[in-house]
């Protein structure tokens, strides 16, 4: 397991490498606020503010659900963490929210909040499919000869960056797997591919990815009750904790293919721990946050 989960301290797992290279670009262009958008349970809203607090920027959250404006008592441990952390958080409607990636809402935006580095949701953009490099660089010190490679899903740009960054200089034939968080996940593949650089499954390349979509648990926040047998059996023995939303179903998947004896003897394989562990409930009954279908 890469214990990306230990990279920060503040800024855990595959979001201190996909907000380093946009703090540093934010610092050049002498921007002091950035503002992002995510859900009331958002990883990338938690990891953003932490970020700002850290690295000394003010911070906007353009946060989805108005219903939560007036209504602090409602709001999720994400959300009373990354307001003590400075971050300034603005309630949007559902319909308003879908105007995020707008050009014309987001030259509003940057008019009401002059000098901001706008980060989309999920954080995921070009400067942070870069930040992978240095994961792909550290695995391969740290165990050369992987030859698999598997990776929670949720908007795909953690898949695609460690598929880029894998493809820059192919040692050896490798397979990246992606195991979706969220239902009806395929529409994703057309941008990891994009993103990547990458078309799924394409024999001229030695990196190859594919996206599993089995896995998905009964979609975003929900879970099964084979997940969290999977993930009860993985923190006992081996004593790694797992976040309910993302790196537990990347571990069933991957159990569970193990399990079809769908991974080739002697395979080298990864699983990538990609932190989320903030968004963990305090005590261990996770039932009380993630619904099992
Ligand atoms: C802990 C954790 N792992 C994995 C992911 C999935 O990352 P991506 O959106 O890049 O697919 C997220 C996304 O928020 C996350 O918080």
């Amino acid at each position: 397991m890469k214990r990306d989960d230990l990279n920060h301290p503040a800024i855990q797992g595959n979001k201190w490498h996909k907000l380093r290279l946009n703090l540093d670009q934010a610092r050049k262009q002498g921007t002091l606020r950035l503002i992002t958008f995510g859900g009331a349970y958002s990883n990338h809203i938690a990891a953003t503010a932490a970020a700002a607090k850290t690295f000394g920027f003010e911070t906007v959250g353009m946060i989805r659900g108005d219903e939560l404006a007036n209504c602090p008592q409602k709001w999720s441990p994400t959300l009373l963490t990354a307001q003590a952390n400075g971050m300034q958080l603005h309630f949007m409607s559902r319909q308003a929210y879908r105007q995020k990636e707008d050009p014309a809402f987001l030259r509003q935006l940057q008019e009401d909040f002059p000098n901001s580095f706008i980060l989309p949701e999920g954080g995921t953009n070009e400067l942070a499919i870069q930040g992978f490099e240095a994961v792909i660089d550290q695995l391969d010190q740290q165990c050369p000869t992987w030859s698999h490679l598997y990776t929670a899903v949720g908007t795909g740009g953690t898949l695609a960056g460690l598929v880029k960054m894998s493809q820059r200089n192919p040692v050896s034939v490798r397979a990246l797997f992606g195991i979706a968080t969220l239902n009806q996940a395929d529409y994703l593949r057309e941008s990891i591919s994009h993103l990547a650089d990458n078309r799924a499954n394409t024999a001229h390349h030695s990196v190859t990815w594919q996206l599993l979509t089995q896995y998905s648990s009964g979609g975003y926040a929900k879970t099964t009750e084979a997940c969290l047998a999977d993930q009860r059996w993985f923190e006992t023995n081996f004593g790694i904790l797992l976040d309910p939303i993302y790196t537990s179903k990347m571990v069933h998947g991957f159990l569970e293919e193990m399990r079809l004896q769908r991974i080739p003897p002697n395979s080298k394989v990864i699983l990538y721990h990609s932190g989320g562990l903030q968004g963990r409930p305090e005590d261990t009954d996770q039932e009380n946050e993630v619904k099992t279908d």
